[in-house]
C-alpha cells in the first residue's frame, strides 16, 4: 500500500490573522504530521474570492462572508499529506465557531462576535476538486 499524497487550501482568515493566531494554526497542522507545501500572505482580493466561494453566490450570508475575507491581511497555505482533506478539515472543526468541539483550531481558539459571519479563522478545501480549484486561484 503506498501513500497518496494529496494537497488542500488552507487559509488563516483575516480574523485569525489580526488575532495573531497564524503561527498556532500552522503549529497544529504541522504537529498532525502534514507538510506546509507553500504560504503567501496577502489581502484577498474580490475578484479572486468570488471565484473562491462561488458556490455560495446568491446565500445570505456571501457579501458579509467577502467583505470580510477582503478587511485585512490572510495566510494561504499549501498542505501536503496523505488524506490531508478530511484531516485538516477535522483539525479545523464545526463552520460556527460555537458548536466545533474543545479540541479543534475553531473549538479552541474561536467564538461568536455577534456579526453577520461566522469568523472561524480558518478555511479548509472540502474535496480533491475544490483543493484543485482553490490553489490554482491563490497560487
Ligand atoms: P462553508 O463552506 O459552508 O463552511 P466551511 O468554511 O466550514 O467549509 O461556508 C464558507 C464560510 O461562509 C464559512 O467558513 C463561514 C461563512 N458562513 C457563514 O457566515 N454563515 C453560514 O451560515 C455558513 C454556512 C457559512
Ligand atoms: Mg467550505
Amino acid at each position: 500500500m503506498s501513500e497518496q499524497i494529496e494537497r488542500t487550501l488552507v487559509i488563516v482568515k483575516p480574523d485569525g490573522f489580526r488575532r495573531g493566531l497564524t503561527g498556532e494554526v500552522l503549529r497544529r497542522i504541522e504537529s498532525k504530521g502534514y507538510v506546509l507545501a507553500d504560504l503567501h500572505i496577502t489581502t484577498p482580493d474580490r475578484e479572486r474570492l468570488a471565484r473562491h466561494y462561488e458556490e455560495h453566490q446568491g446565500k445570505p450570508f456571501y457579501e458579509p462572508l467577502v467583505d470580510f475575507m477582503s478587511s485585512g491581511p490572510a495566510t494561504f497555505v499549501v498542505v501536503e499529506g496523505h488524506r490531508c482533506i478530511e484531516g485538516f478539515r477535522a483539525l479545523a472543526g464545526a463552520t460556527d465557531p460555537t458548536k466545533a468541539l474543545p479540541g479543534t483550531i475553531r473549538g479552541d481558539l474561536g467564538r461568536d462576535w455577534g456579526e453577520k459571519v461566522q469568523a472561524n479563522i480558518v478555511h479548509g478545501s472540502d474535496s480533491p476538486e475544490s483543493a484543485a480549484r482553490e490553489i490554482s486561484i491563490w497560487f
